[in-house]
């Protein structure tokens, strides 16, 4: 089968397709699965190049999420609910590959009205964003929330939950192309570029001096957003996609009578598993009510090209979710309802 397979830490432009892999064997609790389409991360970039703290050891596949559909040879093991052809999403190592072996008690059923395509990029995004806005800032209907590199992944759900839920969203970008993705497609109220100095009197103009109740901070700039935060904000600290790691004066925190809160996805199934399946049905009822959608980029990938797909990342010129077509048949379309 084809694999992105790193055999010495390198740069994905440096790493060629491989195309003879043996297929993956099935373990205890574990099924196989075609994969059809896998989500490409800025991270992938730096495991690569073992610049990530995941160091898996050489050699190894690539890519960490995937949509697929059971393999028809699958093992089913006891108690696992998918059978042959079940379409299927997850996020595990190894997902730039024609097929994956993956327990099955960590994949979850891709939803009929959500392609196999859009379902590469959901496992990380949409939980992290939905329990980040709800689970630890308290988003209620009314507040005004702004979400930085707003067009991104993490970023145009956001956008897109806030609003479902009844927010007022400010969408910040680099680029005035991304804040029109990111109202267009993704629905927010408003738009500032952050790549010109002072946004953040635009942002006090919009709220009527108030400042925002919620800033979702993917990119680092939670003390620069803090010039516009509101009494009583919550400040969301998500990600560093901008690279730094900010030092933030606590005495902001106690004038400004506002919370810094933190999110990790990664580490609620150690410690609060019985959330994720919750936050999961919020989200699956938000694409059944056609209150919001997965947001793929609009180029898409292939195994072949995907080392230029993760240049765009690098380059900061995606939106949404950038994602790999391993099997050009039936990837968009719908399950047959
Ligand atoms: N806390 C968690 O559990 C959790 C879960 C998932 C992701 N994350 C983190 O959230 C961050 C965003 O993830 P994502 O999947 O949304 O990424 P993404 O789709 O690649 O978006 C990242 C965006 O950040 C902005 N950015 C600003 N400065 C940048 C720079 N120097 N280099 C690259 N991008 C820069 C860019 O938007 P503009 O051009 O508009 O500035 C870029 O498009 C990452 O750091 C990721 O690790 C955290």
């Amino acid at each position: 089968m084809r694999a992105f397979v790193v055999r010495e830490l390198a740069h994905p432009s440096g790493i060629n397709l491989s195309h003879d892999v043996p297929e993956p064997t099935a373990g205890k609790d574990q099924v196989l699965v075609d994969v059809y389409s896998a989500g490409l991360n800025f991270f992938d970039t730096l495991q690569s190049q073992g610049k990530h703290q995941s160091k898996p050891p050489l050699p190894f596949i690539l890519g960490s999420e995937f949509a697929g559909k059971i393999a028809q040879n699958s093992p089913i093991p006891e108690g696992c609910p998918y059978r042959p052809g079940n379409r299927v999403f997850g996020g595990t190592q190894g997902s730039f590959a024609d097929r994956i072996a993956v327990n099955w008690n960590e994949l979850l059923p891709l939803p009929d009205n959500v392609t196999l395509e859009e379902g590469a990029g959901l496992f990380v995004t949409w939980p992290t964003s939905y329990q980040a806005l709800v689970g630890r800032a308290g988003l209620k209907s009314g507040d005004w929330v702004l979400v930085t590199a707003a067009a991104g992944g993490v970023g145009i759900a956001a956008v897109q939950i806030a609003k479902a839920l009844g927010a007022r969203v400010i969408a910040a970008a680099g680029s005035d192309s991304k804040l029109e993705i990111a109202k267009r497609v993704g629905g927010a109220d408003y738009g500032v570029n952050y790549s010109k100095p002072g946004w953040q009197k635009a942002v006090l103009e919009l709220t009527n001096k108030k400042g925002v109740d919620i800033i979702y901070d993917a990119v680092g700039l939670i003390n620069d957003s803090l010039k516009c935060i509101a009494w009583n904000g919550r400040a969301l600290v998500i990600g560093f996609a901008g690279g730094a790691i900010e030092k933030i004066p606590s005495n902001i925190i106690l004038l400004k009578n506002i919370s810094i809160v933190g999110l990790h996805l990664g580490a609620y199934k150690r410690n609060e598993p019985e959330c994720i399946p919750l936050v999961w049905q919020k989200i699956f009822d938000l694409f059944t009510s056609g209150k919001a959608r997965p947001v793929t980029y609009d180029r898409i990938f292939t195994l072949e090209n995907l080392s230029e797909g993760l240049g765009a990342i690098e380059r900061r010129e995606t939106w949404g979710k950038a994602v790999v077509r391993l099997r050009k048949d039936e990837v968009n379309e719908k399950a047959k309802l």
